[in-house]
């Protein structure tokens, strides 16, 4: 079996060959005595390298641990693979607005076979953190604020990365991240303090993590910052009693980059040997890129301080899931076949259906769009309408460009003349340390002077123009890691080239490129069409102008509440009831001079070119057991002259029990296509498994007796509404 496997690869090893296989090298970063890695590989003092996408180098260092180190145990080896790899689909965030798992999974089966020709056969992906707050600049990995929608999302990802099992031949290794609860940073500045409770840690942040533990994810990656004052990174109650003990999971725990390391910057280790001790007895099985355990656990284990036992265990961990990949009998990738799967027509295929999937209509007064074929004269504005870049989002892996919209727009508008103004600019953020273009300095923003006169042609350009589409939102690099902002407000010139080219009185469409939610409060009362694009990777531009034209009808849903402003974050939907919502007095849970408390787009928000009717909602009893289920059906019309396709949501609300339950909850969804005039009966089927919650006060998953709210719509506000009652 594979354990007797690992056992017996166990019985041969020396200690820091057990240490090796603890040790994940970044490919640039040297060794403690500057050795390189191949000399550590060789001498079985790593099992894994990351940060390099060089399949020859890849295929030189597996040589190097498969022939010539002593036992010849192969290595993993890991990248942040996180949205495609030569052909880069939809930001996490943007597939997400898909609502379609399947989709998903298939996109990142894709990605998946394209990392595993190059060499990559470990993706740090998904990351499955529910994000609450726009201003942390992650938001954009993940699937936004909803637990329901990002268990969905956390499944399929693993499942397209993973296959059914480990060792699905051309799929990879998947790490789900970052446990636990690392998008509650305080502010939303990345990396800061959590301090989430317990009864939200589990009924809001671990539940996408259990699902991509039940679909096999075969590695955890534990997170930077300290949750409830412990480091995710050393915290056994976390990654022991949670994430083994409860949620059953049977891989290993990789460290983010340097992690065990920074125990020590959290003022929780006292020296880099404390922890590495710490980091290792809390759960983190392997160490990336820190080379603590390296320098440190070697003469722990020496001295007595750390039994070896804690190590044979971490390394059985490892051995297990390289065995269970098949690792060991297929260590290479197949880099001779990279060209011709990395230009496999179905791949660029796929990106644009998912680009076309995951674009979201905000506002479409006076049915602004689709815009016609006809038009013969059309001006794309703005810094991000010429950028093959920043359409494709943060965590590309090759230095590729994309589809611009600019390119997107004359493809699809051939008989016209399409011209372009940049408008102005905004600043780039500072490149990471892991950027192609790291050590650069950020690129200096235009003058004033030089904005003035870019807007100034702007202008110009909008006048000769029978329609305008205006590109804003963010540079890819401006969402992502570290990455977070004060400011939801649109950067650089942006607001004031809007407000001049509205001014011009010509038909203006909005197309948003950007990983956060925005604030565009302005823009939803002066511009009749906005489109929420995400950054919708390769194909991104064609995505965009086939939903411009209607030859695609968009079908996206925001998978976040979009906030009026900054001050309005946090803005999720599945908020708790307050004492004052029956009685409608006046000090009810609201912003009182200023702004509606309400988002300016509802969780679930998108509209379509043509429109849907719900009816006939109907449960097939309206008293149960507890936990027995209840099944909901309704009717969706497609009520307008073209064909279209509707996000089902289904929402509810338990109205008493041993605690307070959110006012809503998305508890089922279903993405539908339709003719003009055609139906469809969806139903949905509320268990156990949708109406449990942790109770704070029993301290146990559980469905209580008590009357339930059923709502179903095309977004988290639905107004079709039926109830039921839960008996004992
Ligand atoms: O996988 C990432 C993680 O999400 C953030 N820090 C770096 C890791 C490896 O690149």
């Amino acid at each position: 079996t594979v354990t007797q496997r690992a056992n017996a690869l166990i019985a041969r090893m020396t200690l820091e060959e057990k240490i090796g296989q603890l040790t994940q090298l970044g490919a640039e970063v040297p060794g403690p005595n500057k050795e390189t890695p191949d000399e550590l590989i060789r001498a079985g003092k790593a099992g894994s390298v990351l940060w390099t996408i060089d399949s020859d180098l890849i295929a030189r260092l597996q040589r190097v641990a498969v022939k010539e180190s002593r036992l010849g145990i192969p290595l993993l080896f890991g990248y942040d693979v996180i949205h495609g790899y030569k052909n880069v689909f939809p930001v996490p965030l943007g597939l997400a607005a898909s609502w379609d798992p399947a989709l998903v999974e298939r996109s990142q089966a894709i990605a998946a076979k394209e990392s595993s020709v190059a060499g990559i056969n470990w993706t740090f992906t998904p990351m499955v953190d529910i994000a609450r707050d726009a201003r942390w600049g992650r938001i954009v990995e993940g699937a936004g604020e909803d637990t329901f929608l990002g268990v969905a999302m956390a499944r399929a990802q693993v499942r397209g990365l993973q296959g059914p099992a480990l060792g699905t031949p051309e799929r990879v290794l998947t790490s789900v991240k970052h446990f636990a609860a690392y998008g509650a940073a305080d502010g939303g500045r990345d990396y800061d303090s959590v301090f989430v409770p317990e009864v939200t840690l589990r009924n809001v942040y671990f539940p996408p993590f259990q699902a991509a533990i039940d679909a096999g994810a075969g590695t955890v990656m534990s997170a930077y910052m300290t949750l409830n004052d412990v480091p995710a990174s050393g915290n056994a109650w976390l990654l022991r009693n949670v994430l083994r003990r409860e949620m059953g999971f049977k891989g290993f725990v990789i460290s983010d980059a340097f992690a065990v390391q920074s125990l020590e910057n959290h003022g929780f280790a006292a020296d880099n040997a404390d922890a590495a001790a710490r980091g290792l007895q809390a759960g983190v099985t392997m160490d990336m890129a820190s080379n603590s355990y390296m320098r440190q656990l070697p003469a722990l284990v020496k001295a007595g301080k750390l039994p070896m036992r804690v190590v044979d265990d971490a390394v059985r961990e490892v051995l297990t899931v390289k065995l269970r990949m098949g690792l060991f009998e297929q260590p290479y990738g197949a880099p001779e076949r990279k060209a011709a799967v990395f230009n496999d027509p179905a791949h660029r295929a796929a990106t644009r259906e998912a680009a076309q999937r995951s674009l979201v209509l905000l506002r479409n007064e006076g049915r602004a769009l689709p815009l016609a074929a006809s038009l013969k004269r059309i001006a794309v504005i703005g810094p991000l309408g010429d950028s093959g870049e920043d359409i494709l989002g943060s965590w590309t892996v090759e230095k590729t460009t994309g589809v611009t919209v600019l390119e997107g727009i004359k493809a699809r508008w051939p008989q016209a003349e399409v011209t372009f103004a940049r408008g102005g600019d905004m600043q780039r953020a500072y490149p990471l340390p892991w950027d192609a273009d790291q050590g650069k300095a950020a690129p200096a923003l235009m003058s004033a002077a030089e904005q003035q006169a870019e807007l100034a042609k702007a202008v110009a350009t909008a006048r000769q123009a029978e329609a305008v589409v205006m590109v804003l939102g963010e540079r890819a690099n401006m969402s992502g890691e570290a990455a977070s902002v004060a400011s939801l407000a649109l950067q650089g010139n942006q607001q004031a080239l809007l407000e001049a080219v509205v001014a011009t009185g010509k038909p203006v469409v909005l197309v948003l490129l950007n990983g956060r939610p925005l604030d565009i409060a302005w823009a939803s009362t002066h511009v009749p069409a906005i489109v929420e694009a995400w950054f919708p990777g390769s194909e991104g531009g064609h995505a965009v102008a086939d939903v411009l034209s209607g030859a695609v009808n968009p079908g996206g849903k925001l998978p976040v509440s979009w906030p009026r402003s900054t001050g309005h974050v946090p803005a999720y939907y599945n908020h708790n009831r307050t004492h004052a919502d029956e009685t409608g007095r006046n000090f009810t849970s609201r912003y009182s001079t200023d702004a509606p408390s309400s988002p300016l787009y509802p969780f679930g928000h998108g509209l379509s070119y043509t429109s849907f009717t719900y009816s006939g909602l109907t449960l097939d009893r309206t008293t149960a057991k507890a936990g027995a289920p209840v099944k909901v059906s309704v009717t969706v019309r497609n009520t307008g002259a073209v064909a279209g396709d509707e996000v089902v949501q289904l929402y509810t609300h338990q109205r008493s029990g041993s605690a307070a339950r959110p006012q809503r909850e998305l508890k089922g969804f279903q993405r539908v296509h339709l003719a003009p005039g055609a139906e469809q009966t969806v139903s949905f089927t509320l268990g156990r498994d949708e109406l449990k919650f942790w109770s704070p006060v029993t301290k146990a998953w559980g469905v209580e007796p008590a009357r339930f709210d059923v709502w179903v719509g095309g977004s988290s506000a639905a107004t079709a509404h039926t109830e039921f009652q839960l008996t004992r």
